[in-house]
């Protein structure tokens, strides 16, 4: 008997169902295989309780839905985890267990399906010796090594409904909408948002942007004829010369929380034109609900070639996509370097192309 098992961890995208129960059903295609299921992230393999085993019955109809039916960790790295001892927070290194946890339940592999926060603690147990093999997910599509990371058409579909459903009411009111977006460092979420949604302006965090291009925007707009516009804004995104906007700082275990991109933009707008703005952050829609259909088929995809993957052996090695093929990769050479906008790619030269701002 061949056992595998299968964890999602980081923040939640549209689509982890549909590699889960992928997974369980290649496995069940599979004669002598099994497949357990860790809950929350490696949590699971910490704590106790954390493992059931996953039938055809666990995944039924779980396919259209979004979150994940094993639950998810963001501060569940196992290598810094936040432990109450004597009363008092300290932070401990307890991903020793988390191979004992593998070498107890007899796993042949564990696949996990994360962002590069997961993959890179995936990484360090591969080289612990943790038969690990990943699948990258995330909404901000941020991870190298795939032409692409399943979430992240929901998230981009999700950003141009609202943009549409602002360009309506915008226009109405003769206002200045600002739609803070989601994507961490990366502004892929914003620019095809941005493009698809017709947003007049788009900023990204690998363009930074001078407050006066805005307005300048802006008003050159409401000369020709069109007294509104619309700003689809990366929460990423920075004034040159300055920095990036904070929700809240980082901390020993959690990475600081960006947001206030949009008030910071939609201030100036409104302070330099006297025109009226309005912002909006779509912040965890981007992430929940429905996969759309290019997710579901992407992310079934990849829960299968990860199951063939674990089989081979291909520990240490992700699923990717690189044009039409689903292939694998190193997670060292994905983890490399993360994937950002190409400035001068063809994408930014298009929005360019076609008059939008991009605050240069
Ligand atoms: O990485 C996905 C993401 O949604 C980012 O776009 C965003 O910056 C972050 O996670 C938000 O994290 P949280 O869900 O912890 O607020």
């Amino acid at each position: 008997m061949r056992r595998l098992a299968i964890l999602t961890g980081g923040g939640d995208a549209p689509g982890l169902n549909a590699v889960i129960r992928a997974a369980v059903k290649t496995v069940q295609s599979i004669p002598d295989c099994e497949i357990l299921g860790i809950r929350d992230g490696f949590d699971g393999l910490v704590d106790p309780g954390g493992v059931e085993r996953l039938m055809a019955d666990s995944v039924r109809g779980i396919l259209p839905r979004g979150g994940t039916i094993l639950g998810t960790a963001n501060r569940g790295n196992p290598f810094a985890r936040r432990v109450i001892r004597q009363g008092t927070e300290v932070i401990e290194d307890v991903s020793d267990r988390v191979v004992d946890s593998i070498r107890a339940l007899q796993l042949d592999a564990l696949i996990v399906v994360g962002g590069d926060g997961t993959l890179r603690i995936s990484q360090e147990l591969y080289e612990k010796g943790c038969p690990i093999v990943g699948v990258p997910k995330t909404i901000d599509n941020d991870v190298g090594g795939t032409d692409v990371t399943f979430g992240f058409d929901t998230a981009v579909n999700v950003a141009m409904d609202a943009l549409d459903r602002l360009h309506t009411t915008a226009e109405a009111h003769h206002r200045v909408m600002v739609l803070e977006l989601m994507g961490h460092d990366a502004g892929f979420i914003a620019l095809e948002a941005g493009i698809a949604g017709g947003a007049d302006v788009i900023l990204i965090p690998e363009i930074p942007f001078r407050l006066e291009v805005l307005s300048a925007k802006v008003e050159e707009r409401a000369r020709g004829g069109r007294p509104f516009s619309l700003v689809a804004a990366s929460e990423g995104a920075r004034p040159k010369g300055g920095e990036q906007t904070y929700a809240r700082p980082a901390d020993d275990v959690y990475f600081a929380r960006l947001g206030g991109v949009g008030d910071l933009v939609a201030r100036s707008i409104a302070q330099t034109g006297g025109v009226e703005t309005r912002v909006t952050v779509l912040g965890h829609l981007q992430r929940g609900g429905s996969p759309t259909a290019f997710d579901r088929w992407l992310a079934t995809r990849f829960g299968a070639a990860a199951v063939r993957l674990a089989l081979e052996g291909g520990f240490g090695r992700m699923v990717a996509l690189r044009g039409p093929e689903v292939v694998d990769v190193s997670l060292a050479e994905a983890l490399a370097a993360p994937k950002r906008v190409a400035v001068n790619g063809e994408a930014v030269q298009t929005a360019r192309n076609l008059g939008i701002a991009l605050g240069d």
